[in-house]
């Protein structure tokens, strides 16, 4: 579709979780420091963001448990970077770790400097707790279990408050302007689906010169998930379009404990934080024993793949789809205290974590992968960089530590930030895009959803995955045969269509991985296969894998 309207700025940001949002406030001091302030008469301002629905809309605002970083007595970022590569289970980039535990301190402390409010002890320092895989408290945490909302608050009234941060909201980011065809062409702009703006509705484009992309997971792709509803993996599809690279996307992790709601609900379900594990509750079977007993030495703190991968063997032992947490010896006044939000979310659905067990199951959490950046968060496309869970910097490896995510949205954000100014290309002129449409009406949403989670989620086998591809391939011939009216452009088709080149990488990557590695779990091929570790799995445009 023709862009409707051109507007101009230097830098366009997409997506206004902690990434998007600490790269636009960095960036906005970078730039004027490294170029001067702007000149009268600019086409535009210096960062614009973009975000699909309003600010507070992604997984930012859901993060519960909180933002890991070594600030406790006695914590060092050695031991942090300890944590973190055990987790990632032999996938990670030791330098990008490096790079996350060390400079994860002052990024947080910069947080707080800007208003962040995290919770205190009584002595005023701040409450640190732990969470699975870490072996020291070193889990920031706001409002007991609602972190990621403080976060959010802080950022954006910061956002709203900087001169030359405009921001536009209900606006999808659809593809890349590029000066030459995908994988040559450097970035010249972004086309926009704007949703009720006045003048700048419908489809139009920012002339820009650089973009961040910010904009979140992808956790939309199976049926259930703790990802809210926008993440549908909208700018890892674009950037695999405009030539970049996707690394590891096979890498999905399952949250150990999703709120069971029964076997139909679907879509974002309720995250019980590891963090009430981290406090003292402990995961039952069908017949009241400790399922972590006996599994690892950190029984239900060890890392979120094994305790996924214990909870998923003992539902399948007992033919059930939960198991059971049980946190109630942590008492009314504690619940309350530490984690309001579950206790209130928990109560609306009928279930009281003071005198009930929850039911908790595994569900899609976090993608470990996504586009492939270096450690100053540059892609393969000149002018474009990624930050946060779109991005994948090397960080998380085979499975993410728990609450390193926002600590890498801060982190290597602020690093685009140092480089991205001395970067900046100048206004570059975008050629004709002849990209294939097969637009994928909204209506194959869920079918997509469901194929994904019966055939590729948290096990995995060769014929499952098989299944999964001929199935994603059936729904993509059906969508777009030709005597078939065409999908509707608009937000539902284009999601449904990133939600589809997305699930089709990833089930790629997962049967080319034949080991069973960190959150990607093969029953056909159950050992971490050293040997046979092939590194990466890269994926280029044509959805091929190095
Ligand atoms: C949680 O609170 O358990 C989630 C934290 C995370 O995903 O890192």
């Amino acid at each position: 579709q023709p862009p409707g309207w051109t507007t101009w700025a230097d830098v366009v940001v997409v997506g206004s979780g902690i990434a998007g949002l600490t790269a636009a406030l960095r960036l906005r001091s970078t730039l004027d420091e490294r170029l001067g302030p702007q000149p009268a008469g600019a086409r535009g301002p210096r960062v614009l963001v973009v975000t699909k629905d309003v600010l507070d809309a992604g997984s930012t605002r859901w993060a519960q448990g909180g933002i890991a970083a070594a600030l406790g007595p006695g914590d060092t970022p050695a031991q942090h970077e300890a944590d973190t590569l055990v987790a990632g289970a032999g996938g990670c980039d030791p330098e990008a770790v490096r790079a996350l535990v060390e400079e994860g301190p002052e990024a947080v402390r910069e947080l707080i400097a800007l208003g962040t409010v995290f919770d205190q002890g009584d002595d005023g320092e701040l409450a640190l707790t732990r969470e699975g895989g870490h072996h020291r408290d070193r889990i920031a945490h706001a409002g007991g279990d609602a972190t990621g909302a403080e976060i959010s608050r802080a950022l954006i009234a910061a956002v709203r408050a900087a001169p030359e941060i405009e921001v536009v909201e209900h606006a999808l980011a659809l593809d890349l302007m590029l000066d030459g065809p995908p994988g040559e062409g450097a970035v010249a702009g972004v086309t926009l689906h704007v949703m009720g703006e006045g003048q700048r509705d419908g489809v139009g484009a920012v002339r820009c010169r650089a973009v961040v992309l910010a904009s979140g997971g992808l956790g939309q792709v199976f049926a259930q998930t703790t990802n809210p509803g926008v993440a549908t993996g909208d700018g890892v599809a674009l950037a695999l379009r405009a030539g970049a690279r996707l690394r590891d996307l096979e890498f999905v992790q399952f949250h150990p404990t999703m709120l069971h709601l029964g076997a139909d609900a679907s879509g974002q379900q309720p995250l019980v934080s590891e963090a009430v594990r981290g406090e003292g509750a402990v995961l039952l079977d069908h017949d009241g024993s400790r399922v972590m007993e006996g599994v690892h030495p950190q029984a239900d703190l060890a890392p979120r793949d094994v305790v996924a991968k214990a909870i998923t063997r003992r539902m399948r032992a007992g033919g059930h789809d939960h198991v059971w947490l049980d946190g109630r010896h942590l008492g009314a006044e504690r619940w309350q205290r530490r984690f309001p939000t579950i206790l209130r979310v928990a109560r609306e659905h009928g279930i009281d974590p003071v005198v009930d067990l929850l039911p908790v199951a595994p569900a899609c959490h976090y993608a470990s992968g996504g586009v492939a950046v270096d450690l100053a968060g540059r892609t393969d496309v000149l002018g474009l960089y990624a930050t946060g869970e779109v991005a994948c910097t090397g960080v998380h490896g085979a499975n993410r530590l728990a609450s390193n995510s926002l600590l890498e949205g801060l982190v290597f954000s602020r690093r685009i930030a140092e480089v991205l100014p001395a970067e900046l290309g100048g206004w570059r002129t975008p050629v004709a895009d002849r990209r294939p449409e097969g637009l994928v009406g909204g209506e194959h949403r869920d079918e997509l959803q469901r194929t994904m989670t019966a055939r590729a989620g948290v096990l995995r086998s060769a014929t499952g995955l098989a299944g999964a591809a001929a199935d994603l391939a059936d729904l993509a011939g059906r969508a777009t045969r030709p005597d078939r009216a065409a999908a509707e452009p608009g937000v539902a088709a284009w999601e449904t269509t990133n939600l589809l080149t997305v699930a089709t990488g990833l089930v790629a990557a997962a049967l080319r991985r034949e080991e069973t590695r960190g959150s990607h779990w093969r029953e056909d091929h159950p050992d971490r296969d050293d040997a046979r570790w092939s590194g990466h799995l890269d994926l280029q445009r044509d959805l091929q894998l190095d």
